[in-house]
């Protein structure tokens, strides 16, 4: 825990937490623990008072000089851009030094995409290995300046290690609603080993997201799914930190995978910023990729029938949710996504997309993925499924600069992995999904072990095999 630095002078102005229903706009102080409008019920975010385009550029060489600092808050990817961050010298910082994320060229990838080249953000390499570390610190930061003393989340699995990290770190309780059986054994033993008290429930993500809000009533209990707008504002910083990383240079599109849509909202909201404060010349285009047995988003964008490049169509009302939604990628098996107003605002004010991708497509994704030395959990695949298919469409050029981002740490879903090499994904283990044995996923890059005597001649004949087959 450590103290946050002063503001700097640019943000005398105030933070509030506005509405984004545009026929609302109502304004909220940062110090109300809200997580949706008191008027109308509409999705709240924080209005992050900018800097003039003379203080943002001062600001760009301050961020920068903080990666070499020794401060603890210098060397998270998040604390490191404080001045754009609702918090103030009160605020004492939980941080296990998030961020600062490698950006990595992606050689097989692109030509399995039909590109040039690409780059994968991998979010992965964040401390309980996704990229809800961002949004944590930032949100237990504030649950404890509220003076909770439980915070509580539903998760697909992937919030529920982040936040049962942080919470033990600032020495909150933590309670975490799980779908029962529909969580890898590694984020399911992440939680457990951090000390939250686990939960699980007999119904999938999109029922513990329902009965969470219910409970949240009590002022004690701190809400940390990304409908929190503190949550949204840690997550936003790494749409600041890839432009530091490509030198502020703003590639032609980012994609991310869809799942409850506050990782697309954040990035959106980041990009914008910078666009706002003169740092980035153009908005990349964002967009969103979704797996076809859960893309309740993906179908809605199709039903808006955007002229290309469009950027002035109006937020529907209401989604039509998708019930009992399938998909192996667990981490994104949800039909009822929070944030879906927030992330389709961005991508239609970007000028992005919103699309699926099938089962098969995410799996061999994966796999050429794990070809290029990175890796990923099969959720992050969607990205790469999605740009090789945008590609394919003609939405994105050979020559256009792309970013994947990855969410989740490979290690996340070693029993996906592995099913997938040994060609068993959908015949084993996947108990409780629609395609499991009608719809098998072919290893169509496979690697499965062989095996060997113990003995030398037999080893380098395998090996001499292997090689030959390379050729
Ligand atoms: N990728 C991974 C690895 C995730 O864990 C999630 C979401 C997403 C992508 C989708 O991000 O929800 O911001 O659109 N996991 C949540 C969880 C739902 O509970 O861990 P999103």
């Amino acid at each position: 825990m450590m103290e946050a630095s002063p503001r700097s002078s640019h943000s005398a102005k105030q933070f509030v937490q506005r509405c984004i229903h545009e026929s609302c706009g109502s304004e909220f102080g940062i110090a109300e623990r809200i997580y949706l409008c008191k008027k109308c019920g509409g999705p709240l975010e924080i209005e992050t008072p900018l800097p003039s385009a003379s203080e943002a550029s001062e600001l760009k060489t301050r961020w920068r000089e903080r990666v070499g600092s020794l401060d603890p808050r210098d060397r998270s990817g998040v604390w490191r851009f404080r001045e754009l961050l609702p918090f103030d010298d009160a605020a004492s910082v939980i941080t296990l030094g998030e961020g600062s994320t490698p950006l990595y060229d992606a050689p097989r990838c692109a030509q399995y995409s039909g590109l040039n080249a690409l780059s994968l953000k991998h979010q992965g390499c964040n401390p309980t290995g996704s990229f809800k570390d961002t949004g944590m610190t930032t949100c237990v930061t504030q649950a404890l300046y509220l003076g909770a003393r439980t915070v509580v989340c539903a998760s697909t699995g992937n919030t529920a290690a982040s936040l049962g990290a942080y919470a033990a770190r600032a020495g909150l309780q933590c309670a975490i609603l799980l779908p029962r059986g529909q969580i890898t054994a590694s984020k399911l033993a992440q939680s457990m080993d951090y000390g939250s008290m686990v939960c699980e429930i007999d119904g999938d993500f999109d029922d513990c997201m329902r009965l969470i809000q219910e409970i949240t009533d009590d002022q004690t209990i701190y809400l940390a799914n990304s409908i929190n707008p503190f949550r949204i504002e840690g997550q936003k910083t790494v749409a600041y930190e890839l432009m530091d990383q490509c030198g502020w240079q703003p590639p032609d599109h980012v994609v991310v995978p869809g799942g409850n849509m506050g990782n697309s909202s954040a990035l959106g909201k980041g990009f914008e910023e910078l666009h706002q404060m003169g740092l980035l010349r153009r908005l990349p285009k964002l967009s969103v990729v979704q797996a076809e047995g859960s893309a309740p988003l993906a179908r809605l964008f199709a039903e808006l029938k955007l002229e290309s490049g469009s950027e002035g169509s109006a937020i529907p009302e209401e989604l039509v949710p998708v019930k009992s939604p399938q998909t192996f990628a667990t981490a994104i098996k949800i039909g009822s996504p929070v944030s879906w107003k927030k992330a389709l605002r961005s991508v239609i004010r970007s000028r992005g997309q919103i699309i699926s991708v099938s089962e098969q497509e995410i799996a061999d994704a994966k796999a050429m993925i794990g070809r290029d030395g990175i890796g990923c959990e099969p959720a992050s695949a969607t990205t790469v499924a999605g740009i090789r298919k945008l590609v394919a469409a003609g939405v994105i050029a050979p020559t256009e600069s792309v970013v994947a981002v990855l969410t989740g740490h490979l290690l996340k879903d070693p029993d996906y992995t592995s099913q997938y090499h040994r060609g068993t994904l959908a015949l084993g283990g996947r108990p409780g999904t629609a395609n499991e044995a009608s719809h098998p996923i072919r290893g169509s890059f496979a690697n499965a072990p062989v095996q060997v005597a113990a003995a030398t001649k037999a080893i380098l004949s395998v090996l001499d095999r292997s090689k030959r087959k390379e050729r």
